[in-house]
């Protein structure tokens, strides 16, 4: 089967179309035809060698992906050839994890592209347990965008954020992979929505999401979210980390919460102590998310509350300037590759 690999770290270059043996599905598993797999940046980092330095080669980065059931193995029941389904961007490998209360806390919880081969590529295999039936209707260049960034956003905002109807919530990097179905998210379960983009070039784009309030990233510019939001937003998602978690706390109320969930600005923190216990804040971690909060986001995405945005799609021999445009920042949406 066609791939793109990664054969050694390094820029966007190091990308190489393959020929791969196609993958066997075993018992329990589907073996899928992709029809589309989205781009992270999680892929970047992991290109980049930041996050899995015992990785092997060639190696094939991507989590997230759409395809059609093309075999099974042993023991899978529920699904036939030609389904339209979405594998889980995480999961846990052991069994005995499955019941796990938080999935992405479970010892043996991978994320698809990490350690195991991912979906750059013509097929994959995957248990069959951890399989969503794809919502129809919607394209599926449309649904690879989903997995990754809806599972993120609707478990940090939904499950962890707690956000209510009523409630503000500010959401950094709105324009983003994950900040665009956040404020989506936010919008859906009734919250006021405001939004932070690094230009003002994207900030049309965020409002078109629902955003009620856009403003920049510059100094200062946290001060008009206070002012909207009459003394602090009740709830503040930062997935940009280092210097803008603070940033995020001081924009909270008094009991508010911060929900922590990305690194793009740095991997290390300074908060200002007195500035969380005295008003007694909360920061909170969160990572991915389980089938159910992919689900409830995939019945707003039939629904329309929700929309897939689109930024560009590649072939996979193109996956080095899908990645460059990734690293360039200058994406609006999410990247994918259009496999079959
Ligand atoms: N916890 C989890 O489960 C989870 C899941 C998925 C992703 N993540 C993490 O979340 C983060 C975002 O992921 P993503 O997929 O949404 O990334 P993405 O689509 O590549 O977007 C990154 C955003 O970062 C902003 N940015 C880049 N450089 C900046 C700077 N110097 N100052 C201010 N903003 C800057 C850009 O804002 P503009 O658009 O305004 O230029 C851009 O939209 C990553 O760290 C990723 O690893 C975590």
């Amino acid at each position: 089967m066609r791939a793109a690999t990664i054969t050694r770290f390094g820029d966007p270059s190091v990308f190489e179309t393959a020929d791969l043996p196609q993958p066997r599905p075993k018992a329990h598993e589907l073996l899928l035809r992709i029809e589309a797999a989205g781009v992270n940046r999680l892929d970047h980092y992991i290109r980049e060698g930041g996050v899995n330095p015992d990785l092997t080669f060639p190696h094939v980065l991507g989590s997230d992906a759409v395809g059609l059931v093309e075999d099974a193995g042993d023991d899978v029941a529920g699904f036939a050839p030609g389904d339209r389904v979405i594998p889980m961007p995480g999961y846990p490998t052991d069994p005995d994890d499955v019941g796990a209360e938080v999935l992405a806390t479970s010892s043996s919880y991978a994320i698809r592209g990490l350690a195991e081969n991912g979906t750059y590529a013509e097929y994959m295999t995957i248990p069959a347990r951890w399989t969503l039936k794809a919502p129809e209707g919607v394209s599926s260049i449309d649904l690879a965008t989903l997995p990754m960034a809806l599972i993120t956003a609707v478990r940090a905002v939904k499950a962890v954020g707690d956000v209510k109807e009523g409630n503000t919530v500010l959401i950094h990097a709105g324009a983003s992979g994950t900040g665009s179905f956040m404020v989506q998210v936010a919008k859906a379960l009734g919250a006021r929505v405001a939004a932070t983009v690094r230009s003002t070039a994207k900030r049309d784009f965020v409002e078109s999401l629902g955003a009620d309030l856009v403003v920049g990233m510059e100094d200062g510019a946290l001060d008009a979210v206070r002012d909207w939001s009459g003394g602090g937003v009740d709830v503040a998602v930062d997935n940009l980390g280092g210097p803008s978690l603070a940033r995020s706390v001081d924009a909270t109320r008094p009991l508010g919460l911060t929900v922590l969930m990305g690194n793009v600005l740095g991997l290390e923190a300074t908060v200002p102590v007195r500035s969380v216990f005295f008003p007694q804040k909360r920061i909170s971690g969160t990572l991915m998310g389980g089938a159910d909060d992919l689900g409830w986001g995939l019945e707003q995405v039939r629904a329309g509350t929700i929309r897939p945005t689109v930024d560009r799609t590649y072939g996979l021999n193109e996956a080095a300037a899908a990645h460059e445009r990734l690293a360039a920042g200058n994406a609006v949406g999410n990247i994918v590759f259009e496999v079959a």
